[in-house]
């Protein structure tokens, strides 16, 4: 890390504000509870075998694993040696076979109102399909199947074929630009996409398959076929003997596969995540211990009762919380659930409590972006739905701030549900901090401790751990079952990003201290990485994104403080020589990013300025764009190879308003 990326005044100011209150459960609540405190003196006695013992009760295998984990090569872990399973049978046949076939997985929202319920029956009838299909255009175990779709059923059952046959898949968010599926699709060497003519969104459909058209037209990629469901009827076009009607495909084929089993470290799947240089990396899960990780925190965290609870995680499943929290955990659960395709405000501010009181929706997880567009818009719109079903509230992919997390509790929550703020990353796979609800009095603002089993610290540059009330860097201490096994293609860079900071420890770019109580609070990304309403996006990438455009020079990016989005993306662009801004320049600039890298990656404000802070060094200190972007006195600028350099952007800046 580099010195003017460190935590700024600012965090570290920040780090001492005091939470006081405590939010004990309600008797009722921790009477039922699933978990209890008990969980932590057990995995303290026995980690591997708390571990071991959560595997066996949480999970089906067909060979019974002979070794907890096999860490003598890290930071390359092996969790459940030996053991063999099938993951889509786990989420889908095994709760037909228990008898439970009849239960919803599924119910779905379609924007537009239409709606589709699928039992656990028919779910594994469809994607026992899916997978006669998929292997029907040669897909099996060691293959790699990109998926590129809505908020629709189909995604999750492409997902789960894929894993019934023992194939990675990596599902790319439907926000992203043809570019940015390109560049994944041939890192990962995918040999099939499965898209959709398009998806609904913000009340009109929104195109998905010329994207793919435009990705594969750019050339070099392994992709063979393109299989496409219909979802809005918009046309599209059909590539003769590359793309097939998922309709045509799928619907023909058996609705019985029998699955096989593979190897627990068989991969689950790659998912592409913005990291500190310009190319993401493909985050690499295997099978046996990100399953048994998420089981474990649908048990624990969210207190899963899969015969009365109706579950609600609204994350799209282009992101790690949609695989964790929509595919693997709720459905290796045999949770019943919501999926639901649209925008929160479409066709009204009302939509989400809405389906919450249609379906009767116990457990109900979301982001803090999106709860603090909800205060925003203010507390008589969920008054006028009937949220009595909710029982247990979850938080996830930013800080939440304690006014947001007070918000949730009482007009969400009728300051009866516990709030769970949930920390963990893409990289962790499932749930690695977060209070478990009935066996502790929960914080606002607060993650709390590490799950039972999961070993973290806080600690200085030194990788010593740090005093209460002190800002550090949150590190993992020991492997977690749910871990990263690699970036895909790139072991070194596994390496170098997560390991090497501190010895034997896995360093996470966070922030965090702990207060009076040994409860840990967090306080934001430490390395160039941008979190926007809790998606992760690199300072990098939008710069090489803005570079990229012909009349760009040089542009710097920031994450600047933001009240709704947590943070926003801010940009200062240097243009060639030669060239004038016009009044287009910056939108144009700003379409520029959206094409390169998807729509949510486009600086919501871009400065055209002069010049850059620049170390002697050469390297810009965004540090000081920091501080004019969040419109504050700038700090110190002595390092600077021309120190004038910053009252000229601050002026330039000034002058915008
Ligand atoms: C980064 C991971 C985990 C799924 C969604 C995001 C931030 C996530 C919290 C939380 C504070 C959080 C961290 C982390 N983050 N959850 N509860 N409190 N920060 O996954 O895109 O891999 O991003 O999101 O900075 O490192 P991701």
């Amino acid at each position: 890390m580099k010195p003017e990326d460190d935590m700024s005044d600012e965090t570290a100011m920040e780090s001492l504000h005091h939470e006081g209150r405590t939010f004990d459960p309600s008797p009722e609540f921790a009477a039922q509870a699933n978990a209890s405190a008990d969980l932590y003196a057990a995995a303290q006695a026995d980690r591997l075998g708390f571990w071991a013992k959560q595997a066996r009760e949480l999970i089906s295998w067909e060979t019974d694993f002979t070794d907890t984990l096999d860490w003598s090569d890290p930071p390359f872990a092996k969790w459940f040696v030996g053991g063999r399973l099938n993951v889509a049978y786990n989420c889908l046949d095994r709760h037909v076979e228990a008898g439970n076939g009849d239960r919803v997985a599924i119910h779905f929202e379609g924007e537009p109102g239409d709606t589709r319920s699928l039992t656990y029956a028919e779910l594994t009838a469809e994607v026992s399909r899916a997978a006669n299909a998929l292997a029907s255009l040669g897909v099996g175990q060691g293959d790699r199947v990109a998926i590129y779709l809505p908020m629709i059923p189909e995604a999750a059952i492409s997902m789960l074929a894929c894993a019934r046959l023992g194939a990675a898949h990596s599902v790319v968010f439907g926000g992203f630009s043809s570019d940015a599926l390109h560049s994944r699709i041939i890192d990962a060497e995918a040999r099939v996409v499965i898209t959709a003519d398009g998806g609904y969104r913000r009340g009109k459909p929104s195109s998905l398959k010329p994207a793919v058209d435009d990705a594969l037209a750019k050339g070099d990629t392994p992709v063979e076929k393109v299989l496409v469901v219909k979802r809005t009827g918009e046309d599209v076009d059909m590539v003769d003997g590359r793309d097939l009607w998922w309709d045509d495909v799928v619907a023909e084929q058996p609705a019985e596969h029998r699955w096989e089993s593979f190897d627990a470290e068989n991969p689950l799947f790659i998912l592409y995540t913005s990291g500190t240089t310009g190319k993401p990396k493909g985050i690499l899960h295997t099978s046996g211990g990100y399953l048994v990780q998420n089981a474990f925190a649908m048990q624990t965290v969210f207190d899963l009762k899969p015969e009365s609870d109706v579950f609600w995680c609204t994350a799209d499943v282009g992101w790690v919380t949609g695989h964790s929290y929509i595919v693997y955990g709720p459905m290796a659960m045999g949770a019943t659930q919501i999926m639901y395709e649209g925008t929160p405000d479409t066709p009204h501010r009302g939509r989400w409590w809405e389906i919450i009181a249609k379906h009767g929706v116990t457990t109900f997880y979301s982001s803090p972006t999106a709860l603090r567009t909800a205060m925003k818009w203010g507390d008589d719109i969920p008054a006028e739905h009937d949220l009595s079903s909710l029982r247990l509230l979850g938080s996830v992919g930013e800080p939440i701030n304690p006014e947001a997390w007070m918000w949730y509790r009482r007009v969400i929550g009728a300051d009866r549900c516990p709030v769970v703020d949930t920390w963990w990353q893409t990289e962790t796979g499932a749930h690695m901090i977060a209070p478990l609800p009935g066996a502790m009095a929960t914080k606002p603002g607060s993650s709390q401790r590490a799950l039972p089993g999961i070993v973290v610290d806080v600690v200085d540059d030194s990788g010593k751990p740090v005093d209460r009330n002190t800002a550090g860097y949150l590190v993992i201490t020991e492997p977690w079952p749910a871990m990263l096994r690699g970036i895909y293609g790139d072991p070194q860079r596994f390496k170098d990003t997560y390991w090497s900071r501190f010895e034997n420890m896995y360093f996470a770019g966070d922030g965090a201290r702990y207060d009076e109580d040994g409860d840990i609070w967090f306080l934001g990304r430490v390395d160039d990485v941008m979190n926007v309403s809790g998606h992760r996006l690199s300072t990098t990438e939008i710069e090489s994104a803005l570079v990229s455009h012909e009349a760009v020079a040089e542009a710097a990016v920031v994450g600047a403080e933001d009240e709704t989005s947590g943070q926003a993306v801010v940009a200062f662009v240097i243009l060639r020589g030669g060239i004038e801004e016009t009044e287009g320049t910056v939108e144009e600039l700003r379409a520029h990013v959206g094409r390169e890298i998807g729509p949510i990656a486009k600086p919501k404000r871009i400065h055209i300025v002069a010049d850059l802070p620049k170390t002697r060094s050469g390297k810009i200190m965004r540090r000081l764009l920091k501080d004019v972007a969040e419109h504050r006195k700038v700090g110190d600028a002595t390092t600077l190879a021309d120190a004038s350099v910053m009252d000229v952007i601050s002026a330039s800046v000034a002058a915008e308003k």
